[in-house]
C-alpha cells in the first residue's frame, strides 16, 4: 500500500519530518513512484564505441545493461533472465556478441532477442521463444553525451525532463564543440547514508563548504590559512527548478578553472562567445548540481556521479571524470588528477561529505531522532528572478532548491504512477 506522505512536510514554512530518510516502507514506495516513474542517468556515451560494448548499471535497485547493438543504437535493458531470473550479465563493463545467462543457459544478442534456449525441445510447443527477450527500458536518450533512461512509456521526453536545468548543466557539457568524453574507469563506493542526503547536497547545499570543508579549504589555499572570509562572503545563486532539480554557483567576475593546466589550456574568450557572460561567471564556476532524482555534477572539478539506493540507510555512489573532447591528453589527465584528489572516494572534499551523510544517517535510527523536525527555512521567500540567470534563483546560501528537490519528490510519492494503472502482467 502507498502511504500519503504529504504529512511529512510543511515546505511552506521550510520543515520536514526526518522520517522520509529512514522509513523501509516509504522507501520501497521510493522505488515504485520515485525511481520507476523517473528518467534516470545511466552513462556516458563514450563508453560505447563499438558494437558489443556493454557497460551494467542500476536504475533504483533494478539492475540493468547497457549496450550498443549491431545497428549501433544504445539500448538498456533490465539486467534478469527471463527463465529464473538471473543476473545476464555479471561484469561491470565489456564487449560481448550476445548475454548467455550462467544459470541454465539461455542467451540473448544485444538488441535483447532470446536467441538460444538449451533443451529448446523439451518446451511446449506454445513456447514462443520471440516473446522472452529481455526486458527493454520505456525510453533512451542522450542529452550532449549523457545517456538518460526510463521504464516509464508515458515520461515526456528527456529534454522536457530536463527542464530549465539545462542552461546551467550546459555549462559543463557544452564548453566544447566536439563535446565531453569521460576519462578513467568508474569509482564506485559506498556509504552509510539515505540517498537524498547527497542528491538534496548537491542541488541546494553550499551552507556546509565554509564549516565542513575548512580543513580542505585550509590546504588549498596559497596562504595556507584557507580563504575563509571571501568564502563566507562569495556572491552567488542557486537555481531551483520547479522539476526538482537544482544547481549552486558562486558568481565571479573572472572565471577559472582551479587546477593550473586545465585553467591555461581554457580560452576564456571563447567560453564566453560560446556561453555567455552570465554562464561563465555563475553556473561554470565552482558550483554544484543535481538532476532529479539522483544525478549531480560539479562543473569545474569533471565529476559526475549517481547515488544509487541501496535501502534506506546505505546510497552506492558512482563517480566518472567528465572532460572536453577537444583536450590534448595531458590537460585531460590533470582534469582527472584534480577530480580525483578533490571529488574521489578519497578526495579531500568527498570525504567531507561522505562523514557529514553516514553521521546524519546513524543519529536517525532512534524513536525520537528519527521524527523530528528538520529546519529547511534558509533562504525562504528571498527567491526571485534576477533578469540574469533564467528561472527562479535566490542567494548562493539558501535550502531553495532543497525545497523544490522535496517538492517534486512529495508530488512523485503521493501520484500513482503509470505502473499502478495497467495489469501487473504488463508491467516490467
Ligand atoms: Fe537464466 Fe535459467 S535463470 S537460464
Amino acid at each position: 500500500p502507498s502511504v500519503d506522505v504529504g504529512a511529512y512536510f510543511d515546505l511552506d514554512r521550510g520543515l520536514i519530518d526526518r522520517t522520509i530518510f529512514g522509513d523501509a516502507g516509504l522507501y520501497r514506495q521510493e522505488l515504485r513512484r520515485v525511481f520507476a516513474p523517473s528518467w534516470l542517468f545511466l552513462a556516458h556515451e563514450s563508453q560505447f564505441a563499438k558494437p558489443g560494448d556493454f557497460f551494467t548499471t542500476y536504475m533504483g535497485e533494478d539492475p540493468v545493461i547497457v549496450t550498443m547493438g549491431r545497428d549501433r543504437k544504445l539500448r538498456a535493458f533490465l539486467n534478469a533472465c527471463r527463465h529464473r531470473g538471473m543476473r545476464v550479465c555479471r561484469a561491470d563493463a565489456g564487449a560481448t556478441k550476445a548475454f548467455t545467462c550462467s544459470y541454465h543457459g539461455w542467451a540473448y544478442d544485444t538488441s535483447g532477442k532470446l536467441i538460444n534456449v538449451p533443451n529448446g525441445e523439451d518446451y511446449p510447443a506454445h513456447f514462443e521463444q520471440e516473446k522472452w527477450g529481455l526486458i527493454e527500458v520505456a525510453q533512451l536518450d542522450t542529452y550532449k553525451g549523457l545517456v538518460f533512461a526510463t521504464w516509464n512509456p508515458e515520461a515526456p521526453p528527456l529534454v522536457e525532463a530536463l527542464g530549465g536545468l539545462a542552461w546551467y548543466l550546459d555549462a559543463m557539457l557544452d564548453r566544447d564543440p566536439e563535446g565531453t568524453e569521460v576519462v578513467g574507469g568508474v569509482h564506485k563506493w559506498v556509504l552509510e547514508g539515505n540517498w537524498k542526503l547527497a542528491a538534496e547536497q548537491f542541488a541546494s547545499d553550499w551552507y556546509h563548504v565554509n564549516i565542513s570543508h575548512a580543513s580542505a579549504l585550509m590546504v588549498m589555499s596559497p596562504t595556507g590559512k584557507g580563504p575563509k572570509t571571501e568564502i563566507v562572503q562569495t556572491p552567488g545563486r542557486q537555481y531551483t527548478d520547479p522539476l526538482g532539480h537544482g544547481h549552486g554557483f558562486p558568481t565571479h567576475p573572472k572565471s577559472r578553472f582551479d587546477d593550473r593546466v586545465v585553467h591555461d589550456w581554457y580560452d576564456y574568450d571563447a567560453l564566453r562567445e560560446r556561453l555567455g557572460d552570465a554562464r561563465v561567471e555563475g553556473p561554470m564556476t565552482t558550483g554544484h548540481g543535481t538532476v532529479f532524482p539522483n544525478f549531480s555534477y560539479l562543473p569545474v572539478n569533471g565529476s559526475i556521479r549517481v547515488w544509487h539506493p541501496k535501502g534506506p540507510d546505505r546510497m552506492e555512489v558512482w563517480a566518472w571524470t567528465l572532460v572536453d573532447r577537444s583536450m590534448p591528453d595531458e590537460v585531460k589527465d590533470a582534469q582527472r588528477i584534480y577530480n580525483l584528489r578533490t571529488f574521489g572516494p578519497t578526495g579531500i572534499f568527498e570525504q567531507d561529505d561522505g562523514e557529514n551523510w553516514s553521521e546524519v544517517q546513524a543519529t536517525a535510527h532512534g524513536f525520537v531522532s528519527g521524527s523530528m523536525t528538520l529546519n529547511y527555512q534558509m533562504g525562504l521567500g528571498l527567491e526571485t528572478q534576477d533578469g540574469i540567470h533564467p528561472g527562479t534563483t535566490g542567494h548562493l546560501y539558501s535550502d531553495g532548491a532543497a525545497r523544490g528537490f522535496y517538492t517534486r519528490w512529495r508530488d512523485l510519492m503521493n501520484t500513482p504512477a503509470w505502473h499502478e494503472n495497467v495489469t501487473e502482467k504488463d508491467t516490467p
